[in-house]
């Protein structure tokens, strides 16, 4: 069968891919082992950072073997550009009750460091038992406040990177590999 044409219209604004869907299936297979070893015996609380980890938790949640339970974030974020002007506020918060309780805070992409220790130091007010951070790709070299994730699916070099729940301007977060948009995209989306 030939391609979905909206899908190979929207390859077609990629520079590169730089992860294929595959190569994410059997990552997320290994960070699912390695984060059920990690609590194995424990019951876990999920939060994700919505929108751009709705799709890595989803298939993430699915690897893990110990039981959790699952809730949402949501935090400002790049309004429409490709690097942050303003510090990120929780605009969103969670319902479930973190005292006590192991808490992974899944983010799709760690940059500048300034989004996950926002949250992480939200979420530490909380008392949670524990308090981890898992993100599926890690630009290390971006960092400008120091923070690292405790489970990282793939580093990445300094581009601006969409797909697999990464944005731009809301668009593309249906491609189910990891690609570099094109800067001519960039300039010519710019209308959200
Ligand atoms: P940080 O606060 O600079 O670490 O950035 C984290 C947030 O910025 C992520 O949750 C993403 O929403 C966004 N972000 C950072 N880099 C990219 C990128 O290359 N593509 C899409 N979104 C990005
Ligand atoms: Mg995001």
């Amino acid at each position: 069968m030939p391609d979905q044409p909206q899908r190979s219209g929207l390859l077609a604004d990629l520079d590169e891919i730089i992860i294929e869907s595959a190569a994410i299936t059997q990552r997320l297979k290994q960070l699912g082992q390695e984060i059920s070893e990690s609590y194995r015996g424990r019951e876990l609380i999920v939060i994700s950072i919505i929108n751009g980890a709705i799709i890595f938790t989803a298939d993430l949640i699915r690897q893990i073997q110990v039981p959790l339970l699952l809730d949402c974030i949501r935090v400002s974020s790049y309004r429409n550009a490709t690097a942050p002007t303003q510090a990120p506020e929780i605009i969103d918060s969670i319902r479930l009750e973190l005292q006590g309780a192991n808490v992974l805070l899944v983010d799709d992409i760690l940059d500048t460091g300034n989004t996950l220790s926002r949250v992480a130091s939200a979420l530490s007010e909380m008392q949670p038992a524990s308090l981890k951070t898992c993100v599926l790709l890690d630009k290390k070299t971006r960092r400008s406040v120091a923070f690292e994730a405790d489970f990282v699916g793939f580093e990445i070099p300094d581009a601006f990177v969409v797909g697999y729940g990464l944005d731009f301007a809301e668009r593309y977060r249906q491609l189910p590999c990891i690609g570099v948009l094109n800067p001519d995209r960039q300039r010519s989306n710019q209308r959200a």
